[in-house]
């Protein structure tokens, strides 16, 4: 069989052990498909004398990270340290800089500094990979770098974050309001200690950054995504949609609007009101789902686990056989050289429906302002749910769904009722996700 291709890897803890033990579990069959073996040379982690679940005794440590890209045993360096800068750039570019091949999980640092990764690449003939950075063990970037490399794809969107799906369909399942189900989503370890990525929507945000890139062949551009988390989603704006015909989902949403020269990027991140019937509104529990809707392949759905140590693992060591093979080609899917700097798009050029939520003084008067409001603004009302006085009384919420108009019309109705002493709490809109 052929010389082995040999790992340093950098980061042990759930990604970086799952990877180990992927390797070898698996480890003649993947010989058999890389057509040589994957072989780790070399570990390290912050904490030697950790206890990580494995025996780890036969592999050799390397107290320097740095060190490793350096090593000349070693052909590709495999990141699994996380953070969008620091230690894990640092190892990045040594490695790229030192010709050696670069393997990542990591969403944060790929969505901020892709693209310059992707051009060290080039520059050096290095393969860069990150399957693993987007949606866990779901193989989407390789599907749209490859499987739809023939379609003009005009829309990507999904669920690309596991923590917020979870905490929305638990909520749903329940009828537990949000900070309960987050809670309840720390207890069983579906979210971090620190759940802020999660529930505000960035960890999706680097996701979809990362997606259109690759989907539209356009330089990646994470800060003109638009984001908003799951925080100001209620148990009551979940039983309205629910009585409408809805579940709410954080999805990512990616589509080019405009041709040629004139095209312009959306990039959104937020709660949606996703139609009982779409494929969307089955996905439930910490899985993530990816669409992506092409010119001749028509709406394709990839869905599966989003994270942890298994997926995520399966997702690396794809990259690393692709890169045993020889058969990693441009990270975004066409040389960076080549990728296209895209105009945001105004976000109030989308045309949908939406879901509006207003807390109101309970007084008479107070629907026809609203409606009003409506009305001045040029949005068509689809349906109304006043729902009766909260127990402490004083206060109701009043939702609606608007017929299909532009976005800025609404944006427009909501500045009308700006300062208005009815209204007891900012608005809430929702867009309702377009089958
Ligand atoms: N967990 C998932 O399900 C998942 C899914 C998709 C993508 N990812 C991505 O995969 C990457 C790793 O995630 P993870 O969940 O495996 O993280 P983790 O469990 O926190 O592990 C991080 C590892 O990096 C090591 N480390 C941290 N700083 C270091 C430094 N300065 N020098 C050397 N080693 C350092 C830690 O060492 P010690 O153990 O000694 O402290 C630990 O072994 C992240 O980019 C994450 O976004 C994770």
């Amino acid at each position: 069989m052929a010389e082995p291709l040999r790992i340093a890897l950098a980061g042990l803890g759930t990604v970086g052990t799952g990877v180990i033990r992927l390797i070898d579990t698996n480890r003649e069959m993947i010989a058999a498909r890389a057509g040589r073996p994957i072989e780790v040379v070399a570990i390290t982690a912050r904490d030697r004398g950790k206890d990580r679940g494995i025996d780890l005794s036969s592999y050799v440590w390397v107290d320097d990270m740095h060190a490793m890209a350096k090593r000349a045993d070693v052909d590709v360096v495999l990141e699994l340290v996380g953070g969008s800068d620091g230690p894990a750039l640092t190892l990045a570019r040594e490695a790229l800089e030192a010709g050696k091949g670069f393997v990542t999980a990591n969403k944060a640092m790929v969505a901020h500094h892709g693209l310059e990764l992707a051009e060290l690449a080039a520059i050096r003939n290095a393969p860069f990979a990150f399957e693993a950075a987007v949606a866990g063990g779901i193989p989407v970037v390789k599907s749209l770098r490859e499987g739809t490399a023939a379609n003009a794809l005009t829309r990507i969107y999904g669920i690309l974050n596991g923590t917020s799906n979870y905490i929305l369909s638990e909520m749903e399942r329940t009828g537990a309001d949000f900070d309960e189900m987050l809670q309840a989503a720390q207890d069983q370890g579906f979210a971090e200690a620190d759940p802020a990525f999660d529930i505000g929507g960035i960890d999706a945000a680097h996701k979809l950054a990362i997606l259109a890139a690759i989907g539209f062949g356009t330089r990646i551009d994470f800060d003109a995504v638009r984001t908003e988390g799951i925080t100001k989603v209620s148990a009551s704006d979940i039983a309205q949609a629910d009585a409408l015909g809805y579940v709410v989902r954080l999805v990512g949403i990616a589509s080019l609007f405009g041709e040629g020269d004139d095209r312009r990027l959306l990039q959104r991140v937020r709660p949606c009101l996703v139609p009982f019937r779409h494929p969307l509104a089955a996905v439930t529990g910490p899985t993530n789902a990816v669409v992506a809707e092409g010119d001749f392949s028509g709406r394709l759905l990839f869905q599966g686990a989003g994270a942890g140590d298994k997926p995520t693992a399966s997702a690396v060591v794809a990259d690393l056989i692709d890169i045993a093979r020889g058969q990693s080609g441009a990270p975004f899917s066409v040389p960076s050289g080549a990728l296209v700097q895209c105009v945001p798009a105004d976000p109030g050029d989308r045309v949908g429906r939406d879901y509006l939520r207003f807390t109101v003084a309970d007084r008479t008067g107070v629907l026809a302002e609203l409606t009003a409001a409506m009305r001045d603004a040029n949005v068509s009302i689809e349906s109304l749910i006043q729902h009766g006085r909260d127990k402490d009384g004083g206060e109701v919420q009043v939702a609606m769904v608007t017929h299909d108009g532009p976005e800025n019309c609404v944006s427009k109705a909501l500045e009308l009722l700006e300062g208005s002493p009815n209204l007891t709490a900012p608005p809430l809109v929702m867009p309702i996700l377009k089958d």
